[in-house]
């Protein structure tokens, strides 16, 4: 599809901005190109834009109708096309008592309950002792967002919850250390409850509680607990129904931390915490549902986005939060973009890329300030490379007297991208492998703060935009039917591995062929 003529144009009109020129030459830049939500301060003033381009994008915006793509995903319309399903987890966090669903209500009930009773140590395990930890089981959606949160909101004294995502059994073997079998509660989080890595690791995990203990037949009933959407096959996994805590076919994997699947959250920081999260999140949400285009957040950032990539040529986000409690933020977002957007064919099934600048996601990737200066930030100020970073600043995050350190560094780091340096201190000999170039595009997010409430409506931010960039796209974002082939492959060749049976050679290639003589050779079982 071929975006407006205007855009282009503009596009064209654009290209050769220096960032240096265009603040010394409008006085106002820094404040005509900052966004705010609540009170946070978004810079985008260092964005390859003008407040021209806003205004074109928020044109487009409007001809493409995005207010009424929000409206129907707030509805619960069956945006996930190719599944007939809903994307409705803006559902899960409405207001205490407003709208939420009965059924949604009930499960929060529930969660409220079991987290205070595993917190107040009222739940106890089979041989009647109380819980004193609890493993997440889960991969992808039914772990990252969940994990990510109790990284981010833990605080000392909170309860200990651990988690395991990886097939390879050190995971498990490692989380275990220093648990005991009689006060371990396991959570299984699966939507579908038939992913391999997550079964493989709660059977093992039973397997763990069988050695200990010869209380075997009340394992399951006080040591498991499964959130999942597919009722049947926990209970089949032997479950009991009491332990199960359901959620929907209209909740998508990476938006599930909401959910049940955030039950770890609540037991690890408390319901107030858990409901603190949700109502953040709530008012993005309402922001985003009822804010016009113009003074829209995540619809303008989610625009200048998919500028970035359509017209401006930035393969590349860089996700930088400056605070060690969002140091999983990257990887969280990484699922996020590219399982919602790495896609290549349009909604209609047209490839994309057709026309030149079509895209639809960039790569994503990150890590947190300052561990990533001393990493990639060489690449990102004298690769030669574009990439869109994305610095996240909580201002006064936990109050921390050494914070000022780390503040300056974001601040020095987004100063740094643009301005670049010239080299003229040095010896003529030494001066180019010292220039850097500078005029490199950055996004600030400054947080006043960071609390559960700011973290909900962080990551709400993220969803909206991932959902906005993929109307841009023309993508559906929620599906991921790419994760599917391996899944397939995987059987086979596990089994051959397993029973050393040789699969036909007309049925595999012949490098997959070596590599399985290969692993054969020094398997050591
Ligand atoms: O990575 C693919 C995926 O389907 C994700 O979307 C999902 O979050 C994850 O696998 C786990 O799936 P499940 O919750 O069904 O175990």
């Amino acid at each position: 599809m071929r975006y407006p003529e205007k855009l282009y144009r503009h596009a064209r009109q654009l290209r050769g901005l220096d960032l240096r020129d265009a603040f010394a030459h409008d006085a106002e830049r820094a404040q005509a190109l900052a966004l705010t939500f609540d009170n946070w301060r978004i810079d985008v003033s260092r964005q390859h834009i003008t407040v021209e381009t806003l205004a074109l994008l928020r044109e487009y915006a409007q001809e493409i109708d995005l207010p009424n793509w929000v409206a129907a995903l707030f509805a619960g319309e069956a945006l996930n096309v190719t599944e007939n399903r809903a994307a409705w987890h803006t559902a899960l966090r409405q207001a205490d008592g407003v709208s939420v669903s009965g059924e949604v209500q009930r499960v929060r009930d529930e969660m409220k309950a079991l987290s205070e009773a595993i917190r107040k140590n009222h739940y106890l395990g089979a041989t009647g002792k109380p819980i004193r930890a609890v493993v997440n089981i889960g991969i992808g959606g039914s772990s990252l967002g969940t994990q990510l949160a109790c990284d981010a909101l833990y605080r000392e004294g909170d309860f200990d919850v651990r988690f395991v995502s990886n097939i390879d059994e050190e995971n498990l073997r490692r989380v275990l250390i220093g648990l005991d079998a009689e006060t371990t509660l396991f959570v299984i989080v699966s939507k579908t409850f038939t992913t391999e890595e997550t079964l493989s690791n709660a059977n093992a995990a039973r397997e763990w509680l069988n050695d200990r203990r010869d209380v075997a037949a009340a394992l399951l009933d006080r040591h498991f607990i499964a959130v999942t959407a597919n009722i049947e096959r926990a209970r089949a996994f032997g479950i009991a129904p009491e332990s199960i805590l359901p959620f929907w076919d209209w909740v998508g994997g990476r938006f599930s931390l909401w959910s049940a699947v955030g039950i770890g959250i609540a037991i690890q920081s408390g319901w107030q915490t858990f409901q603190a999260m949700l109502n953040g999140a709530a008012v993005m949400d309402k922001h985003f549902l009822e804010t016009p285009v113009a003074h829209n957040v995540p619809m303008t950032l989610a625009l200048i986005d998919w500028w970035n990539t359509c017209f401006g040529g930035k393969n590349e986000r860089i996700i930088v939060p400056y605070a060690h409690g969002l140091r999983l933020l990257p990887s969280y977002l990484q699922q996020l973009l590219m399982e919602s957007n790495g896609k290549r064919v349009d909604w209609d099934g047209n490839l994309l890329g057709k026309e030149s600048n079509e895209r639809s996601t960039v790569s994503v990737w990150g890590g947190v300030g300052t561990d990533s200066q001393h990493a990639f930030f060489q690449w990102l100020h004298q690769g030669m490379h574009q990439a869109n970073v994305e610095l996240i600043v909580p201002v006064a995050y936990q109050g921390k007297a050494r914070h000022s350190g780390l503040l300056a560094h974001a601040v020095a780091q987004a100063q740094a991208l643009m301005c670049g340096r010239d080299g003229d201190d040095v010896a003529d000999g030494l001066r180019s492998a010292r220039v850097c170039p500078g005029n490199r595009v950055s996004t600030m997010l400054l947080l006043p703060d960071f609390d559960a409430w700011q973290f909900g409506a962080l990551l709400a931010l993220y969803e909206h935009r991932a959902f906005i960039e993929g109307v841009l796209y023309r993508v559906n974002s929620f599906d991921q039917f790419g994760v599917e082939l391996g899944k397939m492959l995987v059987r086979p060749l596990r089994d051959a591995l397993e029973s050393n049976i040789e699969l036909a050679s007309n049925d595999i290639d012949t490098a997959t062929q070596a590599q399985l003589a290969y692993i054969r050779h020094f398997w050591k079982r």
